[in-house]
């Protein structure tokens, strides 16, 4: 545990880019600026905020979705970017979520999207008998190809006879590299088991690559246990014994669907927090959430998802203390019940935003756990 910070000798600020975005992403962002500001004050350590404005209303606006340059200019001048979500309904394909967010992840190579599925509190999930540690796991979601990498086409559009191709992509490098991480990140933190999930019985030359690398790998980490799940029998574990669980790699796709899915067992898609990484650069943090229209601009969006994103930026920019007080916060929120109605509290984003901002305030970095 690392000590609080002594003024004899501050650190040095860090950079934070933020990128808001559309709807929800916009309220909930600016609750975790504000959990941050609370965080550096009590450190008495200086986080630097530059708000980017590339969002659907900047789209519509001038055609702007993420400027030439943007990536590299983030890559050189900051120390982490925080995200909250694009979508908007009245930019039906998408376009600018798909340059700015899918553009920031390839541009930066961020091939690793970090999810975890922590329990804060047992009320919050659906399944019976379940308690915090039951459901502690991370999920990896491989973030640079699969399925995303959009090469693929359309012919004959329109008509009866249409053919739709959309090709994934798998290389010996790609999975590799998210293999890795997943079992450096078990010894790291010392978790002792760790599960990779493809569907190889019915994808073999796209998952039959995923076997091979992850059969090589697990030689070289003979001290984790390393077990292989197909998708659909994992997602049925998840639920039925979901304390088995401590590190999940999976392809992007898989990984995109199953972090939902462990999101809603530890309390829905407003606590759900996450990390784009690509170690030694710059990281991307966003709630794994998206814009969610329908509550958009109401003062009803869950900013937890928001906050804890927040605490996966603090930790991976070397303040693990200041990580543990935010997420202590949070955990205190849940106990006590402030906070927003889709997790059966009855306050707002901004006020749920302001008990946590003025919990650390009160307590200081306290004793994190
Ligand atoms: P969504 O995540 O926005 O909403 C799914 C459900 O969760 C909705 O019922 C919503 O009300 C609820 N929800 C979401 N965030 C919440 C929060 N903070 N607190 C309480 N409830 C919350 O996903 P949906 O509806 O599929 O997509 C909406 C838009 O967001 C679309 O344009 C989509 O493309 C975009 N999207 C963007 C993402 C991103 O920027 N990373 C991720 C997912 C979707
Ligand atoms: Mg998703």
């Amino acid at each position: 545990m690392l000590p609080p910070s002594d003024a004899a000798s501050p650190r040095p600020a860090k950079r934070i880019a933020v990128i808001p975005g559309d709807g929800a992403g916009v309220e909930v962002t600016a609750e975790a600026v504000k959990a941050l500001h609370a965080v550096s004050a009590a450190a008495g350590a200086t986080l630097e905020f530059q708000h980017f404005d590339w969002s659907a209303e900047r789209y519509l606006r001038d055609g702007t979705t993420l400027p030439a340059g943007a990536a590299e200019m983030l890559a050189a001048e900051f120390d982490a970017i925080l995200f909250g979500a694009l979508g908007d309904p009245r930019i039906a394909d998408n376009r600018h979520a798909a340059d700015i967010l899918l553009g920031l992840r390839f541009q930066l190579d961020l091939y690793v999207n970090a999810r975890p599925c922590q329990l804060l509190d047992a009320r919050l999930t659906p399944l019976r008998d379940r308690g915090e540690r039951d459901l502690d796991f991370i999920l990896f979601r491989e973030n640079s190809e699969g399925l995303y990498v959009n090469i693929g086409g359309v012919f004959k559009r329109g008509s009866a006879d249409e053919i739709a191709v959309q090709e994934q992509i798998n290389t010996r490098k790609g999975v590799e590299r998210i293999l890795r991480y997943g079992f450096e990140y078990a010894r790291r933190e010392k978790r002792s088991r760790l599960c990779m999930t493809d569907k190889s019985n019915a994808l073999p030359h796209g998952h039959g690559l995923w076997q091979r690398v992850f059969a090589a790998l697990r030689a070289e980490y003979p001290e984790i246990e390393s077990r292989h799940l197909y998708v659909d029998a994992l997602a049925a574990e998840m639920v039925r014994d979901p304390a088995q669980f401590q590190v999940i790699v999976a392809p992007n796709l898989l990984g995109d669907i199953l972090s939902d899915l462990g999101a809603q067992l530890v309390g829905g898609m407003g606590v759900a927090p996450s990390a784009n990484l690509h170690p030694g650069r710059v990281g991307l943090f966003e709630p794994v959430h998206g814009s969610a229209p329908k509550i958009a601009g109401r003062n009803l969006a869950n900013p937890i998802g928001s906050v804890l994103s927040a605490a996966m930026l603090l930790e991976e920019i070397g303040w693990p203390a200041e990580a543990a007080a935010l997420r202590e916060a949070v955990r205190a929120s849940v106990r006590e019940g402030k906070t927003t109605s889709d997790i059966g509290g009855s306050l707002g984003t901004s006020q749920v935003g302001d008990w946590i901002a003025d919990r650390i305030a009160r307590q200081g970095l306290g004793r994190p756990r």
